[in-house]
């Protein structure tokens, strides 16, 4: 019962933190007594079956969900997240399937789409042919092939757009970066962009990661730690060097002998 008054100090390491974070959706609870962190530069692979509630707990970190009880701390400090608006200015940016990326404009164009001004000044005196050179640079250092900033998002593969969003969302200094199933229906090759671009900001370690995925085969060399959610819960939470895709594999198919014998 006095444990919660002890727990403040320890939240300055971390660059996010929930603490016993429920929600409910009237009846339904899909997520039960959350206690998560992410430290600065980290990358956290997160885990679970259909339905575990994986993307409700990424929703109430961007701001599109309020939770319905616990606290939530970024930087140490306890915040009220209004909005995604709001969560983004706060520099924590969720990166959906559908991206937001205008198919119409070219790549360049989409990097510095409604967005913040970044450092100096506001966007509008920059010009096309600097816009052209900074997105370039930007892409390059991330590690993102494309054939030309020029070119259309339309014409572009569905892996490439993922690393483009991804790439802007770290140039407007994001902070904490929420990937919900990046590289599903997606061929080896271009999810082996998603993660080479994940592989970058975790070296570059300025911004941390928290990426859903159901293959995580693909994702356990990018991660730093892996949690698992079942039913609501957190219910395995280790660095990835204190555990194995081997590991992982036993666990999730106990939990499906488990589900299938409750069932018989
Ligand atoms: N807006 C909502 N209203 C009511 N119930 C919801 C809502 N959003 C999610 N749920 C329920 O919460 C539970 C968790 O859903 P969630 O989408 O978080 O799962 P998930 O782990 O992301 O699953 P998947 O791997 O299939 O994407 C599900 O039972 C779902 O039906
Ligand atoms: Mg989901």
């Amino acid at each position: 019962m006095t444990m919660s008054t002890t727990q403040h100090s320890t939240t300055d390491n971390d660059l996010v933190r929930l603490e016993h974070v429920s929600k409910r959706f009237g009846p339904v609870e899909p997520l039960k007594d959350i206690n998560l962190r992410v430290g600065h530069g980290e990358v956290l692979g997160l885990l679970g079956n259909n339905g575990a509630g994986k993307s409700t707990l990424m929703k109430i970190l961007c701001g599109f969900h309020p939770a319905s009880d616990g606290t939530m701390y970024f930087e140490g400090k306890p915040v009220n997240l209004r909005s995604v608006t709001h969560a983004r200015q706060l520099g924590i940016d969720c990166v959906y399937q559908d991206l937001a990326l205008v198919n119409e404009l070219n790549v360049y164009h989409n990097m510095f789409l409604q967005r913040e001004p970044v450092h100096g000044g506001p966007l509008g005196i920059l010009n096309n042919k600097r816009m052209k050179a900074d997105a370039e640079r930007h892409l390059a250092d991330m590690g993102v092939n494309i054939p030309s900033v020029d070119v259309e998002i339309a014409k572009l593969s569905g892996g490439q757009r993922q690393a483009i969003a991804v790439a802007r969302s770290v140039y407007s200094n994001a902070r904490l970066l929420l990937l919900d199933e990046p590289t599903a229906a997606m061929g080896a090759k271009e999810g082996a962009m998603i993660l080479n671009v994940i592989k970058r900001l975790r070296e570059r370690g300025d911004v941390s990661v928290i990426i859903i995925a159901h293959n995580y085969a693909q994702i356990f060399d990018v991660c730093d730690r892996i949690n698992l959610l079942r039913e609501g819960e957190i219910v395995f939470d280790r660095a990835t060097s204190d555990t194995s895709v081997q590991e992982l594999t036993d666990i999730v198919v106990n939990e499906y002998r488990a589900a299938t014998e409750a069932e018989a």
